[in-house]
């Protein structure tokens, strides 16, 4: 692709016209030779973020991704992936993977680590000691095999298109748009070689789509991609107004995580609820019948995440010793009323520099969730690693009246 050719493409995607299918390959492989300029390639993709990329378009992009690095393939069994658009709280991977596996699914997870204000699962598996991720693309399938489950990272073998167009995104602010969410999203879950994959699209303040019903073009452009590959998939367009689990910080979200699995909380909060869902979306994409919840109540599925874990080099012991920083304040409601809102953009960049400040353990515990009645005096929110407790409530508000609560899950594609 010379300078030229991509100077005409640029100003036809400026003036709102489709990009050809076979341009969008030389692009592709261009910028991963190092011989596009990125400062064409930065312009064409805010043209593309301002004007859209059609249905067609965003399936020659992905093609053209996927064919930039290696394909995984498995042998014996069908492998189901899930994939979430990003948030803050969101340790939905940790819980649903190996209550999937439990069930006789086979899941290669494919994961990846924290952007801006959103969590990464690699980071939180990187707090529990002797634990890798950076698996070569032969031990993974191994895993997956012979466990059941495996958590990857994603490699420089694997999609490094979306590795360096992806980075390209985030400095020109070019992230939010439907065709190059759904470009990068599916290019990964086809190139480790998923069948079937569950999908969470994240809506409200903390995701990347704001509302509804951009959160619906963006599934609808998911489904249609993956089906251009002849993979099934189901699409959940959840909520994240507010965090989806009580505790937020690479460390804390894995305690959570055990704790719920080991059955120490209760299954009708948020974040169990979603996983438990997902998980069984991704049992009946496998075609088998198991019941999720019954993953976790009979503990079975705990016994399959300390199995991956120990896979993956993890050291049992000292994982089942981990526990929050030992400094902690708590914050307490000055007025009484109902919890109306809880920023998660704020929690989730507060959470992150807590655990840049204090290590892996610090972070942010909320007692309360939005609708919540509060009294003066009841506990808000723990923070672990600072001492100072009132510079965070800037994160939620109270109000006098209860607030209009958000269904957990806004709307189900079946894109089977
Ligand atoms: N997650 C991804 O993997 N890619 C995006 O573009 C957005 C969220
Ligand atoms: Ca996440």
């Amino acid at each position: 692709m010379d300078a030229q050719e991509l100077r005409r493409l640029i100003a036809l995607k400026r003036d709102g016209h489709a990009v050809p299918a076979e341009s969008w390959k030389a692009i592709v492989d261009g910028y991963v030779a190092d011989t596009v300029d990125e400062a064409q390639l930065a312009s064409l993709l805010m043209a593309v973020t301002l004007n859209g990329i059609d249905g067609n378009e965003t399936i020659a992009l992905t093609q053209a991704m996927v064919a930039s690095g290696e394909i995984l393939h498995y042998s014996k069994h069908p492998v189901i992936d899930k994939h979430s658009s990003g948030g803050v709280g969101d340790t939905v991977s940790l819980l649903a993977v190996p209550i999937a596996a439990a069930a006789g699914v086979h899941v290669a997870k494919l994961a990846g680590r924290a952007l801006g204000h959103t969590g990464g699962t690699i980071d939180k598996l990187e707090v529990l000691p002797g634990v890798r991720t950076d698996l070569s693309p032969e031990r993974f399938i191994e895993l997956v095999e012979t466990i059941g489950c495996a958590i990857a990272s994603q490699s420089a073998k694997l999609v490094p298109a979306d590795r360096k167009i992806y980075a390209l995104r985030d400095r020109t602010a070019t992230v939010p748009s439907v065709g190059l969410i759904a470009a990068s999203i599916v290019s990964k879950k086809i190139a480790a070689g998923a069948d079937a994959i569950v999908y969470d699209v994240k809506v409200g303040r903390g995701a990347f789509m704001h509302d509804l019903d951009r959160a619906k073009a963006l599934a609808e452009r998911i489904v249609c991609v993956t089906k251009s590959f002849g993979k099934p998939s189901l699409v959940f367009i959840t909520d994240m107004d507010e965090p989806l689990g009580r505790q937020i910080g690479d460390g804390l979200e894995v305690l959570e995580a055990f704790a719920i699995l080991r059955g120490e909380q209760p299954l009708t909060e948020r974040l169990p609820k979603l996983a438990v869902r997902l998980a069984q979306a991704m049992i009946d994409l496998a075609g088998l019948s198991a019941s999720a919840k019954e993953m976790v109540t009979s503990g079975k599925a705990f016994e399959r995440l300390e199995m991956m874990l120990e896979a993956q080099g993890a050291d049992l012991v000292a994982c089942r010793a981990l526990v929050p920083s030992s400094v902690q304040t708590t914050l307490r409601a000055e007025s009484d009323g109902y919890i109306t809102s809880i920023d998660p953009v704020a929690v989730g960049e507060a959470a992150r520099s807590l655990v840049l400040k204090y290590g892996s353990f610090a972070g942010l515990q909320w007692h309360v969730a939005v609708g919540d009645k509060v009294r003066i005096g009841d506990p808000l929110l723990t923070v672990y690693g600072d001492e100072i407790a009132n510079q965070y409530v800037s994160c939620l508000t109270i109000g006098v009246s209860a607030p209009t609560l958000r269904p957990l899950i806004a709307f189900e594609l079946d894109g089977r």
